[in-house]
């Protein structure tokens, strides 16, 4: 019974730093957030366009109309002064002008693969599709650290 107050207290205390964290950098959890909503909707789009899952049109859509509505909130919330961060670089806001145009240039080519995807025309979604990835890439050989893992 003590033994087992006692795992609860230190399972509780595990959990303090990262509350306090995000509390201190609320704009990292919003990137975070952010970024795994545009994941979330571009990554079964990728699975899709390679084969890896069966092509399903309505399922297609959903993701494209999601991905479009995603592209649409203001990105940079995530990215203000002072937020230097979390698998970011500090580039990110000595060059915050170059910073945006790649996030612009992502959130318009990942709004007309939006519009594809509910269109349905699968050669016109694999070739935007790449269009859209490249902007990802671009921006993360750029901006964001390699993941240790
Ligand atoms: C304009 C820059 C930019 C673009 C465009 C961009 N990303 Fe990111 N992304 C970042 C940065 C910077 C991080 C690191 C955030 C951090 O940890 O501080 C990140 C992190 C991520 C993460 C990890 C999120 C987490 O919870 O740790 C995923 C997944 C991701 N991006 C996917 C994508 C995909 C997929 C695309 C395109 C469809 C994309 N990103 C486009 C800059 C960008």
């Amino acid at each position: 019974m003590m033994l087992r107050r006692a795992l609860v207290v230190v399972a509780a205390c595990a959990l303090l730093p990262a509350v306090a964290f995000a509390e201190k950098n609320p704009a990292i959890g919003y990137r975070h957030a952010l970024m795994d909503l545009v994941y979330s909707n571009f990554g079964p789009i990728t699975a899709m366009v390679k084969g890896e899952i069966p092509w399903d049109d309505a399922r297609m859509a959903g993701y494209g109309k999601d991905l479009k509505a995603v592209v649409s909130l203001n990105a940079m919330r995530g990215w203000p002064a002072g937020s230097e961060g979390g698998h970011s670089k500090d580039e990110i806001w000595t060059k915050l002008d170059d910073f945006q145009k790649k996030m612009e240039a992502f959130q318009s080519e990942a709004s007309k693969l939006g519009d594809l995807a509910v269109a349905g025309d699968r050669e016109a979604i694999k070739t935007q599709f790449s269009a859209t990835g490249k902007t990802c890439k671009s921006c993360h050989d750029a901006f964001k650290e390699k993941d240790e893992q």
